[in-house]
């Protein structure tokens, strides 16, 4: 049994595999042709931190593959409040194929993965957000038609979702430059973790502080919440020292001239991405957001079918 809680953990193949299956499922779903391959399935879903398009994505598509999902709130279960974690992963794996979750520390998951009879999705930690990942994979290969060698600076906190794309950057070989301000970089081990998962990949991976030379004619300008879920006590601090990461039209002149802009949503507009930006030439975040669907669709019927 497989769980799904960081890219470090999978292969160049399986990612591929992955992102190959998306790409049929989305085409499959275009023509009007889902096939219920989890019919019968549900898939439990425990957030403990809110939710627009992990929530609704993983729910649709498990009516799109023929199954249903269970939503529970973070005030309902109570992760390792209300009740262990260990015994939330018996109790509730032996109703359910499959468990996404939403949580804060990541070790939850390891320990949810421990105790769980069914496979274990990450739909978000304070280390990774792996499906998101996979969607914004997704949306390059549909724009680029390949993915290895392409570069992509990452703008902003060195948070889960940076640590994510990092961990899919080093195994797909793409040209991978992290621009955080002092203080908020991805973690030295985190670096340290993805740079043999670059052997063999081809990939190159930078980080810094200077902005716009690692923006410098980059084809994918990335960018996410300077305060993500769980800092909001943070918030002031941060918005004192991100603004010169702002992605904005004079930022976006140092990449390529036909570079995409990615973010993952929720987006704090007039923070970290102007609405000319959010709303431009350049932005593919909508589809990028409507991604989640089909990607996450690949990852549900490879580890909850039989
Ligand atoms: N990008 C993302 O995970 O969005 P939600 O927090 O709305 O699920
Ligand atoms: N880094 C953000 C991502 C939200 C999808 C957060 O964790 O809040």
């Amino acid at each position: 049994m497989q769980h799904f809680l960081s890219l470090a953990d999978f292969s160049a193949d399986q990612l591929n595999e992955l992102l190959e299956m998306a790409l049929f499922l989305k085409r499959e779903h275009r023509s009007g042709g889902n096939r219920p391959v989890l019919a019968g399935k549900v898939l439990g879903m425990l957030f403990m931190k809110p939710s627009l398009r992990t929530r609704v994505s993983f729910e649709v598509g498990m009516l799109h593959l023929g199954g249903q999902a269970l939503y529970l709130g973070p005030e309902e279960v109570g992760l390792g409040r209300r009740e262990s974690i260990p015994d939330v992963a018996r109790v509730l794996g032996g109703y359910v194929h499959g468990i996404m979750a939403r949580v804060f520390e990541h070790d939850h998951l390891h320990q949810l993965a421990q105790w769980s009879p069914v496979p274990v999705i990450n739909g978000l930690s304070d280390a990774n957000h792996p499906c998101q990942a996979m969607a914004d994979a997704l949306t390059l290969l549909e724009h680029f038609g390949s993915l290895r060698g392409r570069s992509m600076a990452y703008v902003g906190d060195g948070n889960n979702v940076a640590r994510s794309l990092l961990f899919l950057a080093a195994r797909l070989g793409l040209d991978f430059r992290l621009a955080c301000p002092p203080g908020y970089q991805l973690d030295a081990a985190t670096l340290a973790q993805a740079a043999p998962l670059a052997e063999g990949s081809g990939a190159k991976i930078t980080s810094g502080e200077d902005v716009q030379a690692l923006v410098g004619g980059a084809e994918v300008v990335y960018t996410d919440t300077w305060t993500s879920m769980g800092q909001e006590a943070e918030a002031a601090e941060r918005r004192r020292v991100f603004p010169p990461f702002q992605v904005n039209d004079a930022l976006l002149k140092h990449a390529a001239p036909n570079a995409v802009v990615l973010h993952c949503l929720p987006a704090h507009r007039g923070e970290e991405i102007t609405d000319a930006v959010a709303d431009g030439p350049h932005s593919r975040i909508f589809q990028q957001a409507h991604n989640r669907l089909h990607a996450q669709k690949a990852i549900l019927a490879r580890l909850l079918r039989d």
